[in-house]
């Protein structure tokens, strides 16, 4: 059943672009991209991820724009519009429940982030300078049920009154305050890490290659990433993209999204390197990086209270705009192919998914032994839904453009918005075929292998 009400759209380009940027811009950028260049070899790890991007990336990226913006539906129902069968149907129903299972978890860490812009101000974590005892701070806050709970139904709040509010007024909007602020933020955080005496030492680690670390894994470990911080494989963009009017270029959008999302990458780099070296202290601290070692940071660098608080307010930001996308993914499901209000659509499913990450929550404290596969609750849903069920849709979107509904309908369908950047460099045109039709769905198929330790 459709809904009788006309669908709703962005109010312009720009809020289209800044909604997107400001789904891929997340904690995939400040804390997850810091944390696995730092394991990798840093900056040799961002030349292949900057690689990743550009072959992988954005071709995939405009393909599942593009599939929204012409179909102007959810991601269950883009598949069955451009084809009837059940197979790529359920390939749409997957990314709905990919994000959820994302979001279950994403939330939980934001909730800390929430909880240390708390920690910051009252000056709580002002008293590990050594980063040992930052961990162990972090994990005595982890472990108690109450404040990682908390934290987690706070932010979920947050963003189900933004999703409620609707694609214009709440997501448009709010992505239009906080994605600038977001930037101003952290360029802010980056001046101060720059101007620390020893900070040269962080940029050389982020500006001079070191080829000796990079191995098959680490490809593969850049071109999961690309995934998961472009927001790609489940729908999110292709969502946002049925928002969009077809005057609107979903080229140069694509590209835009791509360039801020990479720029904020590497400027969140640049700020947490450049303060880690300054104050001694060692960059591969791994997941805890952001948690462990940034709260030793602040406390050794001069100004360090106001850093603190400024860099946890702008991570609560980048993750506020990213769970946004994620919940309506599964909102605009329940409004196009369900019926359902937007407002009941929220509620709903935004409580489910809050229980569906309790046990994440949990993970970290009662359920701390519970292990499947060898994995807590939490790292469970984070490998299942970021190396499994992403790559496995990005592969899928790849396909179906190339495949099912044919690349010269994509084309043309692309051409719409997109006729004068296509008129000044044809070019483009066959290297989206090439990457599209075979560079991407090899690629993602090796990644996806290694996913399953088969590689
Ligand atoms: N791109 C987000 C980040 O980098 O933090 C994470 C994300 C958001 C993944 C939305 C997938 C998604 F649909």
């Amino acid at each position: 059943m459709l809904t009788e009400s006309p669908r709703e759209q962005w109010g312009s380009k720009l809020g289209f672009i800044l909604a997107a940027a400001g789904s891929a811009i997340g904690l995939g950028n400040i804390w997850k991209f810091p944390y696995i260049a730092g394991e990798n070899g840093g900056s040799s790890f961002i030349i292949i991820y900057l690689i990743c991007i550009a072959v992988i990336g954005l071709p995939v990226l405009v393909g599942e724009i593009l599939l929204g913006r012409t179909t102007q539906r959810n991601p269950v129902g883009a598949f069955k519009a451009l084809n009837g069968s059940k197979f790529w149907a359920g390939v749409g129903g997957m990314g709905v429940v990919a994000g959820f299972l994302i979001l279950s978890f994403y939330a939980v860490i934001a909730g800390w982030s929430i909880g240390y812009i708390y920690q910051s101000i009252s000056g709580d974590f002002f008293q590990y300078a050594d980063p040992a005892k930052a961990a162990d701070h972090f994990v005595a806050l982890t472990k108690d049920v109450v404040w990682i709970v908390s934290y987690f139904a706070l932010f979920m709040i947050i963003t189900m009154s933004v999703v409620y509010a609707g694609v214009q007024k709440g997501i448009e909007r709010g992505s239009k305050i906080m994605m600038p602020l977001l930037l101003l933020l952290l360029i802010f955080v980056m001046i101060r890490g720059i101007t620390l005496p020893g900070s040269g030492e962080g940029l050389k680690f982020i500006f001079n290659p070191d080829w000796s670390h990079v191995n098959g894994q680490t490809i593969l470990i850049a071109l999961g990433h690309a995934f998961f911080t472009l927001s790609m494989g489940m729908g999110a963009m292709l969502t946002y993209g049925s928002y969009m009017s077809k005057k609107d270029s979903v080229l140069s959008s694509a590209i835009q999204i791509v360039i801020l999302d990479t720029f904020i990458a590497l400027i969140a780099g640049v700020a947490i390197f450049t303060s880690v070296f300054a104050v001694g202290l060692d960059a591969s601290g791994g997941p805890g990086l952001i948690f462990h070692t940034l709260p030793a940071v602040f406390t050794i660098m001069p100004g360090g209270q106001i850093i603190g608080t400024i860099f946890f307010i702008l991570l609560t930001i980048a993750a506020l705009t990213s769970a946004i996308s994620l919940l309506e993914v599964i909102t605009a499901y329940f409004i196009d192919e369900k019926g359902w209000s937007r407002h009941k659509a929220v509620i709903v499913f935004g409580t489910v998914t809050f229980i569906i990450g309790l046990p994440s929550a949990l993970s970290f404290n009662v359920l701390a032994d519970f292990n499947i596969f060898g994995k807590n609750f939490f790292d469970l849903v984070d490998y299942l839904a970021s190396n499994i069920l992403l790559p496995l849709g990005g592969l899928f979107i790849a396909i179906f453009i190339a495949y099912v509904w044919k690349f010269d309908k994509a084309l043309i369908a692309l051409k719409d918005g997109s006729e004068k950047i296509f008129n000044k460099n044809p070019l483009i045109i066959t290297l989206w075929q090439i990457f599209i039709k075979y560079f991407a769905p090899v690629l993602i198929f090796l990644v996806l292998l290694s996913s399953i330790g088969v590689l």
